[in-house]
């Protein structure tokens, strides 16, 4: 079986993610949807149970993909369940630096796993989580950028700051 995984934050998952996790699922036999810390984004504003449930609503009409949440290293992850290939959205030129070394990282630590870089649709490539939620923060719209269960909460959860 050829299995991907695609990490993130998802804090909390995009149209722009989906596009990505929905192009994987044609290419692969499961795909593995996966919340992982990342040290560079402290708190948060979803806990991780929100952000499961978000994911799960959001791609659950994709048979094949599988959600999970580690606080442990990406490749451990991937290796003890057999998984060969990370798969990695880039959005613009400026994500290159910060995915290529996390890239070359990850084969150091382990050189059988792959990983793999999708280019975003064109019409989610400014979309990213931190600029959503600025734009809710302040009473912008993000209507078509997120599935609704995700507008709704993030309305929700930005409404009274
Ligand atoms: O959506 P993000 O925040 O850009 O995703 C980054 C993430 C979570 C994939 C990255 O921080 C990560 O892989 N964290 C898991 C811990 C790990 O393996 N770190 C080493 C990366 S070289």
């Amino acid at each position: 079986m050829r299995q991907a995984i695609i990490p993130g934050s998802f804090d909390p998952v995009t149209y722009g993610h989906l596009d990505i996790i929905e192009r994987a699922a044609r290419i692969f036999d499961r795909v593995w949807a996966v919340v992982f810390h990342n040290p560079e984004k402290n708190g948060g504003l979803f806990t991780i149970a929100e952000r499961l449930e978000l994911l799960a609503e959001a791609t659950k009409h994709i048979p094949n993909v599988c959600i999970d949440a580690s606080d442990g290293l990406l490749v451990t992850y991937a290796r003890e369940r057999g998984i060969g290939v990370v798969v990695k959205g880039l959005r613009a030129f400026s994500d290159f630096e910060y995915e290529f070394k996390m890239a070359l990282m990850n084969k150091r630590l382990d050189e059988q796993i792959e990983t793999l870089f999708m280019m975003t649709a064109t019409e989610y490539s400014y979309v990213s989580s931190s600029v959503l939620k600025e734009v809710c923060q302040y009473g912008g719209s993000v209507h078509g950028l997120v599935p609704p269960l995700v507008e709704e909460r993030l309305y929700a959860k930005l409404k009274h700051r």
